[in-house]
């Protein structure tokens, strides 16, 4: 009788554990997870979605808090499925993200970290883990990052022993991405996507006068250096935009990925096809699967990779990139499993968690028909395509609203007009 009653009591007392965590962590997601421009919403879930979102739940309790992996069940769980939604689930884990335990010194008063912009300040996490590397993964993280599609977490990978493989190749960054360069310890720098903004503006003197010069995609520069500068420190790319760009750009000359001489690659790991390119790449093997099978990945660097400067985004940072600053109507549609940021948007992000200065060159603005798509297309004009993997109306007001606030320069052919201070943009 009375152990009976004992087991009443610890199962009464448990229900109510559970309901307290589960007031608390939803409170703290309605209260402090407000995006940059809109506030998180959660989605009503039905039946077998709606029970494994339930933190009482077996498989989500421990899901909250990122990198805290003892809490975590150390078996493999359930293996969920985009197919299985119809929009974007949202976990009670979605707005929680690993950091990162070195901590950047602050040495700029400039810096757009010092931002007074209170959306900005909110949404911004200062160290937010940026890259991700074999000390990062391990059974209970993986469990964690299963809920969330590619590029943001783990979905629909079936093996964790193949990806904990390839991860384990990524080295422990050394170094920062960047160093302060001159004085004060500010680091100043150029962000240059591809659009056709940029044919005929004479920006590459002031795009070269930066100390870091990031670029994505078709970045080419030979025979465009009056308009786009011809210096690359940082290149971003995914498998798929460092081989298809060759294709792409291939009839405006563009013949190879820039290869600056100390240049530091990052990748950002789009989906399975990334695994199976880093492992080819980190273990010098040609690639065994998927649509890269038998090429040689370091190839396509111009003899420029070195591991040690070679950086893979953390699938946290990524989340946390769409979630609080980018966070898509087209998440609540069909196509929801496709739709992310541009990798011109993560690149830009990237500057904005390494660089104390940021100055972007060449991104979509609202009057982008008057332009041709790409900066490398001349004298043949082609539309900007509207994708329905991008949602670029989004990124068009995400890099004004940026620039409204002073926390980025973005290159514009007419200054809007409500802007009466800042450097005029054209010469
Ligand atoms: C798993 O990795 C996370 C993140 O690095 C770490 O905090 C945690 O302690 C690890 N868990 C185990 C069981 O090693
Ligand atoms: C997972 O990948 C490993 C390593 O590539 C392989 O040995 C194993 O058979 C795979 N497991 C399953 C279930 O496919
Ligand atoms: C690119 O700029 C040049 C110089 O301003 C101009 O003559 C040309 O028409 C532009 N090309 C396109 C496709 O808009
Ligand atoms: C870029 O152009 C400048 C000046 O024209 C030149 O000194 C420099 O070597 C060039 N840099 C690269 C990486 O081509």
């Amino acid at each position: 009788m009375r152990a009976q009653f004992r087991g009443v009591l610890t199962l009464a007392l448990m229900v109510a554990v559970c309901a307290l965590l589960y007031v608390l962590l939803y409170g703290q997601i309605s209260d402090h997870s407000v995006s940059y421009f809109q506030k998180l919403q959660l989605v009503p879930r039905g039946g077998r979605l709606h029970e494994m979102n339930c933190p009482c739940k077996n498989t989500t309790r421990d899901v909250f808090t990122a990198g805290s992996g003892s809490a975590h069940k150390e078996t493999p769980m359930l293996w969920l499925q985009k197919k299985d939604f119809k929009q974007y689930p949202i976990w009670a884990s979605e707005d929680v993200y690993v950091r990162d335990k070195q901590k950047r010194q602050m040495t700029c008063p400039q810096s757009l970290r010092n931002s007074q912009n209170t959306g900005f300040k909110q949404a911004f996490i200062p160290d937010i883990q940026m890259y991700l590397h074999g000390e990062l993964l391990n059974q209970s993280e993986w469990n964690r990052l299963a809920y969330f599609n590619n590029p943001f977490g783990f979905m629909d990978y079936t093996n964790y022993t193949e990806i904990k493989a390839v991860v384990d190749l990524i080295p422990k960054p050394r170094e920062p991405l960047l160093l302060p360069r001159g004085n004060p310890g500010c680091i100043c720098c150029a962000v240059v996507a591809t659009g056709g903004i940029l044919n005929g503006s004479r920006m590459g003197k002031e795009i070269d006068a930066h100390d870091y010069v990031f670029r994505m995609n078709g970045a080419i520069t030979k025979g465009y250096e009056e308009d786009v500068g011809n210096r690359t420190s940082v290149y971003v790319h995914t498998a798929h935009s460092i081989t298809q760009s060759l294709f792409i750009f291939k009839k405006y000359g563009y013949d190879s990925a820039p290869h600056d001489k100390g240049i530091k690659y990052v990748l950002i790991p789009e989906g399975l096809r990334d695994f199976q390119w880093l492992k080819g790449l980190l273990g010098r093997t040609t690639v065994s699967d998927g649509p890269y099978k038998n090429r040689r990945p370091w190839m396509q660097y111009s003899g420029e990779f070195d591991e040690n400067r070679f950086y893979v985004l953390h699938p946290d940072f990524l989340r946390y990139t769409r979630n609080r600053f980018m966070r898509s109507e087209a998440l609540k549609g069909s196509y929801w499993a496709i739709c992310r940021p541009t990798n011109g948007a993560f690149t830009l992000f990237l500057a904005l968690h390494t660089c104390d200065v940021v100055d972007a060159y060449g991104f979509i603005t609202e009057d982008h028909s008057k332009y041709p798509n790409y900066y490398a297309e001349r004298h043949s004009k082609t539309r900007v395509i509207f994708y329905a993997n991008h949602d670029y109306n989004l990124e068009i007001k995400t890099w004004k609203k940026l620039h409204d606030t002073e926390i980025i320069r973005l290159y514009q052919r007419q200054e809007s007009p409500e802007r009466k201070t800042g450097k005029p943009t054209e010469p």
